[in-house]
């Protein structure tokens, strides 16, 4: 019998097809260290000997599959990640769509939110927006395809890594905007009350319909290949309203491919035919 320890030829194959197949994540043979790393426990937990096993549980068993999804996604994020982003919003977006849209409620959709360290950013320029403008109210949805990790959005308890990179970055954030809780830092119920949560996957349309001023939709294209990064961004097309942006990671690009978005400046799209 096949050891836990390791990952056959064949039953890497067929593991990467299902990872694919849930997610859409493209992974090569290259990550067979990565998924043994991340399904060994789970395999212990179920006191299975084998991956081809797991493998089995995961295809025959349906309550397995979210468990599977949040054990193959990575979920790395940060506060305020890539500072030149957050510049665009404070400085250009904001002011910007305050003129055109005074008095309307700004409509975010944070489409891979991992643990929620991106939408509270967002959150937190929202509220300082808010101080020089008081009638400004905006809404945040929060989606991903990891039930596990949106919980973690949702909990809003930051510690380690995050916490250190924010208390350098903004502190005048930190101690705003969040209380402490032990080593950690926990967001504040007037930020979290703005955001709603919800488990999404990326390449299937948003339900309910809705559509928003501010897509982010960083850092997960990097993910899939060329097929599936076109299915998303034509999925999330309907979601952007006629003047709104898309936001894509530092390393993503578009450019390669046949969509209805059009470059403004590094990371920024807005949808073609946008009378701006
Ligand atoms: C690296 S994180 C990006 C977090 C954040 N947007 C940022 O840029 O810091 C990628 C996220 O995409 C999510 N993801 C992967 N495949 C997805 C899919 N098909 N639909 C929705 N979310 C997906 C993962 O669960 C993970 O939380």
């Amino acid at each position: 019998m096949e050891q836990a320890a390791t990952l056959s030829p064949a039953t890497l194959t067929a593991l990467i097809a299902l990872v694919r197949k849930h997610t859409g994540i493209a992974m090569t043979e290259r990550k067979s260290i990565l998924l043994e790393r991340r399904l060994q426990p789970r395999l212990r937990a179920l006191s299975l000997h084998s991956y081809q096993d797991y493998l089995d549980v995961v295809e025959r068993d349906g309550s397995e599959v979210p468990h599977f999804i949040d054990l193959v996604t990575t979920n790395d994020t940060l506060f305020f990640r890539t500072p030149q982003v957050w510049n665009y919003v404070a400085q250009q977006f904001l002011p910007q769509w305050w003129r055109q849209h005074h008095g309307q409620c700004l409509q975010i959709w944070s489409a891979a939110a991992a643990s929620g360290e991106e939408l509270y950013s967002i959150a937190m320029l929202c509220e300082q927006f808010q101080l020089g403008h008081p009638s400004f109210r905006y809404q945040i949805l929060a989606t991903d395809i990891s039930g596990q990790i949106l919980e973690q959005a949702r909990a809003g308890v930051y510690g380690g890594r995050s916490v250190e990179r924010l208390r350098v970055s903004h502190p005048a954030f930190v101690k705003k905007y969040f209380s402490a809780e032990g080593d950690s830092l926990r967001v504040l119920d007037a930020l979290k009350k703005q955001v709603s949560f919800a488990s999404h996957n990326l390449l299937l349309p948003l339900r309910p319909a809705q559509q928003f001023d501010l897509i982010f939709l960083r850092n997960v294209l990097i993910y899939f290949d060329a097929e599936h990064q076109h299915t998303v961004l034509h999925q999330a097309r309907p979601s952007l309203k006629p003047n709104g942006r898309l936001i894509l990671g530092e390393s993503e690009t578009i450019s390669r491919l046949d969509t209805d978005y059009v470059f403004e400046t590094p990371m920024i799209y807005y949808p073609s035919g946008a009378m701006l």
